[in-house]
């Protein structure tokens, strides 16, 4: 069979063709089988460094992070550390490098400050990169500073409250980098969302081994078998974007073709209808009926808790869209948050990446609201968006505290990315729920070769 004529789920038949719920048309990739060198050679990820990520478009951070004139935060990629800052024309990113002798100026991950000063000889910057002072200037000849070093800028954008940087001299456009459609991320005001978790991880494996991994929902019966009352794995929309985006839709409040019991309103189910603002006791309906009662439940509750779905079909109230950007993101979209995933690949090692979370939550007054428990959020999170948290690091001997599902994944990947070392491993075989991944491998060759 092709492709284009293997079964996929399709979530709403009735999708107006071209709207953003439809499936998307079918994309040819092929059925190669690809090397394997890409997940252990460093001259490998040397030409990733020179071809994806200091071409590409990437995410650095929220806007929602800059709020006040002088507001930073740092961008930790590959060797490079990135200044985004909102300066009074705007925000503007620059590497965080003094152009005197290559010290780092910045250390401190996030903060407020109008100027920049180096640790080293105490040269100080402008937060627009101009050089304010050079110490003891009159003894430097006048040929050497007369360019009035400043800081090397690099182009810096928001698309929809996110922030993305491109290191490239000539960056190409950005909504057509992004290869999503207007108006897909803007609906879900993540621009008015806050940071209430962000998460640095160490894991033992090449990004795209993490990359992967969240690409499909083809692991959740055997990796996390716990999903299965409450995702329809098997009833997955997947799409495919051009330059390497892709979407998966994962129907949430709904049970897994796959389990015996279609009909009990579960544990999981009960929490996903309290979360909607449901009580689930006095819930009449079988489990079938459950997702549906979580969107009408979420579009009667919005205006109550000053909540914007307008831009939102319903669908989207209830199920998670998890959307890739190329070449190292996901973005779990969801009504009242967003859960945004980064793959940062290690400095030196091809086998460990840093798996960066955000979790993203709309600010609600009621006091009596609480956010979602998929959310995973550990008891004690402020989740009022008013006092920003600081980013967690974890090594990889420590628990990042990420929940049961995450921990699943953060155990396993480590496993696969030691059995590709074997011999005996020929290279991954993909299917169609795995089509997000063979789309990924298109694009990331195709840069490569580029
Ligand atoms: S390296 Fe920054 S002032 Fe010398
Ligand atoms: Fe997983």
């Amino acid at each position: 069979m092709s492709a284009d004529t293997i079964p996929v789920a399709i979530i709403n038949p009735d999708a107006p063709a071209g709207s953003l719920e439809a499936k998307q048309p079918h994309i040819d990739n092929g059925a190669e089988r690809y090397g394997k060198e890409g997940y252990f050679s460093r001259d490998y990820a040397q030409r990733e460094w020179e071809k994806v990520w200091t071409q590409s478009w990437l995410i650095a951070g929220m806007a929602s992070d800059l709020v006040k004139e002088g507001d930073y935060f740092l961008f930790e990629i590959g060797h490079e550390s990135i200044i985004v800052t909102l300066t009074d024309e705007g925000i503007r990113a620059f590497y965080n490098v003094c152009s005197h002798r290559g010290a780092r100026l910045l250390y401190e991950e996030r903060g407020n400050k109008k100027v920049f000063v180096c640790p080293f000889h105490s040269w100080s910057f402008h937060n627009n990169g101009e050089l304010r002072r050079i110490t003891d200037e009159e003894t430097f000849q006048e040929q050497v500073v007369a360019h009035r070093p400043g800081l090397t800028e690099l182009a810096c954008e928001n698309h929809a409250g996110i922030i993305f940087i491109c290191m490239a001299d000539t960056p190409p456009p950005l909504q057509e980098a992004i290869g999503l459609p207007e108006g897909y991320l803007e609906g879900y005001n993540i621009d008015k969302m806050k940071v209430v978790r962000h998460v640095r991880s160490e894991w033992g494996a090449n990004w795209k081994v993490g990359v992967e991994a969240f690409y499909e929902s083809y692991h959740l019966h055997a990796v996390h078998p716990e999903t299965r009352g409450v995702m329809g794995d098997l009833n997955v929309q997947y799409d495919l974007y051009p330059n390497g985006a892709s979407r998966m839709i994962v129907p949430l409040g709904q049970v897994s073709p796959r389990a015996h019991d279609q009909l009990t309103v579960n544990e999981g189910l009960q929490i996903m209808l309290q979360d909607a603002g449901i009580d689930p006791d006095s819930f009449e309906g079988t489990a079938a009926d459950v997702r549906r009662a979580i969107q009408v439940s979420k579009r009667e509750r919005a205006e109550r808790l000053g909540l914007d779905y307008s831009k939102l079909v319903d669908g989207q109230l209830s199920d998670s869209w998890a959307t890739g950007i190329f070449p190292n993101v996901q973005i779990g979209c969801h009504p009242e948050a967003a859960f945004m995933m980064r793959f940062l690949p290690h400095p030196t090692d091809p086998e460990r990446f840093y798996y960066e979370t955000m979790t993203l939550l709309l600010p609600v007054e009621d006091p009596d609201y609480c956010p979602p428990g998929w959310m995973g959020l550990p008891e004690g999170t402020d989740v009022t968006g008013k006092t920003r948290p600081a980013t967690e690091h974890y090594t990889l001997e420590e628990d990042a505290n990420l929940g049961l599902v995450l921990s699943q994944d953060a155990a396993f990947l480590p496993v696969v990315q030691q059995g590709m070392r074997s011999r005996g491993f020929k290279g991954q075989l993909w299917g169609e729920q795995e089509q997000r991944l063979r789309h990924f491998h298109v694009e990331l060759e195709r840069r490569l070769a580029g």
